[in-house]
């Protein structure tokens, strides 16, 4: 396993100017994979985020989980800065399924169609991975994601139990 520097201080991303964004906000993002210099500052928005806050994922944890999945990460900018994160795996619980695990947006921007945007992104990357069905899992209990995933279109396949938490996860997919 790659070693992490011991952190005690997680730079956070800057705050955007709100009012001096576009009006199309999930027009104007752009993405591209992490870098190497971003994984504090995406690490961060992840561990300031639910469920991870909830779950009091110290930084140290966020910045080893965002470091190991860092091949699947693509971030998305607007105006040079990291706004949203979404990641995408070829391989997951559900068998010849892509594997989304994280997809978080920067708070200050969330309900203008960051969301769906990324999730957009990251379905043009699992069709790109010759995958037919887009897989997830998600805490029952974190409405907000429940209701984005169902507006997107996945439903409930299973219910699961984590081997990490023992708590009870909707297996979500849907068809690419
Ligand atoms: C889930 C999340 C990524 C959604 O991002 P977003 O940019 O706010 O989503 P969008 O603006 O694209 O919303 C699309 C639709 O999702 C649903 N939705 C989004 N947030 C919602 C909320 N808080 N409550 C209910 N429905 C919600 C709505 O149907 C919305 O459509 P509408 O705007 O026409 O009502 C964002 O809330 C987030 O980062 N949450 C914290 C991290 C997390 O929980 N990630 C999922 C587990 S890994």
């Amino acid at each position: 396993m790659k070693r992490v520097d011991t952190v005690t201080e997680q730079p956070t991303l800057p705050p955007l100017d709100v009012a001096s964004l576009p009006g199309d906000l999930p027009g104007a993002l752009k993405y591209a994979p992490l870098g190497e210099t971003e994984l504090q500052p995406v690490a961060s928005l992840r561990g300031t985020s639910e469920p991870w806050a909830k779950r009091g994922e110290s930084p140290e944890e966020s910045l080893q989980a965002i470091t190991q999945l860092r091949p699947f990460i693509h971030v998305a900018r607007l105006q040079g800065q990291i706004v949203g994160y979404v990641t995408v795996e070829r391989d997951g619980p559900v068998a010849g399924a892509a594997y989304m695990r994280n997809i978080v947006v920067k708070p200050e921007l969330r309900h203008r169609g960051v969301g769906m945007a990324l999730l957009d992104h990251a379905l043009g990357v699992a069709r790109d991975m010759y995958r037919k069905t887009l897989a997830l899992r998600v805490d029952p209990a974190n409405a907000p994601a429940v209701a984005f995933y169902r507006k997107a279109g996945f439903t409930t396949v299973a219910t699961v139990v984590s081997k990490k938490s023992g708590k009870l996860r909707l297996l979500m997919s849907r068809e690419l």
